[in-house]
């Protein structure tokens, strides 16, 4: 059956590569560069609000003139009124009341939530941004099969983004590989009799560790109807990153000791604002290894506030440099479209070669 995607956002071409909502990371350029690709594309917002609104403009307008190249995506945008892209909100870091206003001059397609501080936070966002966006669809990106089936119930999401364990950035500190999960949460969603009285059809997407053709054929494999990619996306050229983040990333060559998911990333300026349900999955920097010998924090940071103090910002020893397990296989800065057609391309032959295998 082909994926749900391929209707709900008819710009796209199967097999439907996301990037992940990577708040101060993914603009409107990225999210622009991978809906022209036939993916989906989305920007990422924390808490500031005046640049989501400039992003959410420079969308409308690329998508609104007459001469853009954008063609089926501009379709989708003047039949419908919504943007053929998403915005992800990191919800302890934002209201309703804060984001509503700015987004209901120009509606995405889909609303990403991520870390409510508890899950039962999500069923009173889902209300109200349905009331005030009616057509915007709601993604709600979880780490555990038991959040997913208690979101799935209480927030009937249009999508579950099924994120494991190894994904850049942050997750659920406790989890587990999308390799168990996806395939974990489908048969959790299936058997649970509340989340049929909801109504709810829900599309489950796949995040956490894919940054290629194989990854990604994989997903599919599971169960996945689409797969995201932050880390990869942290490669293209429309990604805003600092040229030593990008260097610290490309010089990796090792995603299980090059990277950790660690407390420690999260209390570098302070005690950590993040809700206690998360935590981050970075590169094995200096501030680690001093967490994982057990320096004190108050010396931790101090390292770290002299860091930031340099040009690189920390980047090259200190600094989080957020970043999932398949960093090592990510090698070369691309252009967005670039990577979403060699990820589509590989994908497929990755498929092929896996029914040749049996
Ligand atoms: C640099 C970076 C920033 C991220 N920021 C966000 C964010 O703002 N909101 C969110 O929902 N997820 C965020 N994530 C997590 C992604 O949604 C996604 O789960 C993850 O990138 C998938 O794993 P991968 O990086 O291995 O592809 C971020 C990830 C990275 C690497």
């Amino acid at each position: 059956m082909p994926s749900k995607l391929l209707t709900d956002y008819p710009w796209t071409t199967g097999p439907v590569i996301i990037n992940a909502p990577m708040a101060g990371f993914a603009g409107s350029a990225l999210a622009m560069a991978v809906t022209q690709a036939g993916g989906i594309g989305t920007i990422g917002s924390a808490d500031n609000i005046t640049a989501l609104g400039t992003d959410l403009q420079a969308v409308a307008d690329a998508f609104s003139s007459p001469s853009s190249s954008y063609l089926s995506a501009s379709t989708f945008y003047q039949s419908t009124g919504l943007l053929p892209v998403g915005v992800g909100m990191l919800l302890f870091l934002t209201t309703i009341d804060a984001v509503v206003p700015v987004l209901q001059p120009h509606p995405p397609a889909f609303l990403w939530l991520f870390a409510a501080p508890t899950l039962s936070d999500y069923a009173p966002w889902a209300t109200a941004l349905r009331a005030a966006l009616p057509q915007t669809r709601i993604w709600i990106q979880v780490g555990s099969a038991t959040a997913a089936t208690e979101v799935a119930r209480t927030a009937a999401p249009d999508v579950l983004v099924i994120q494991g364990s190894d994904a850049g950035g942050h997750g659920f500190a406790r989890g587990a590989s999308v390799i168990s999960l996806l395939p974990e949460t489908a048969v959790r969603l299936a058997a649970d009799p509340s989340v049929e009285q909801a109504g709810t059809n829900i599309t489950l997407v796949a995040a956490g560790g894919i940054v290629e053709g194989r990854g990604a054929a994989a997903a599919l494999a599971l169960g996945a109807a689409g797969v995201v990619m932050g880390t990869r996306f942290l490669a293209a050229n429309e990604t805003v990153v600092h040229s030593t983040y990008r260097a610290a990333m490309l010089s990796t060559s090792d995603g299980a000791l090059d990277t950790a998911r660690a407390p420690v990333f999260d209390e570098l300026k302070g005690p950590t604002i993040w809700p206690p349900l998360y935590d981050g999955r970075a590169i094995a920097s200096l501030s680690y290894l001093d967490w994982t010998n057990g320096v004190d924090i108050e010396v931790i940071r101090q390292r770290y506030a002299e860091a930031a103090t340099r040009d690189n910002m920390g980047f090259s020893d200190r600094a989080p440099v957020w970043a999932g397990t398949g960093v090592a296989l990510v090698n070369e800065v691309q252009p967005a479209r670039d990577i979403v057609r060699s990820v589509r391309e590989g994908t497929k032959k990755a498929l092929r070669k896996a029914l040749e295998a049996i």
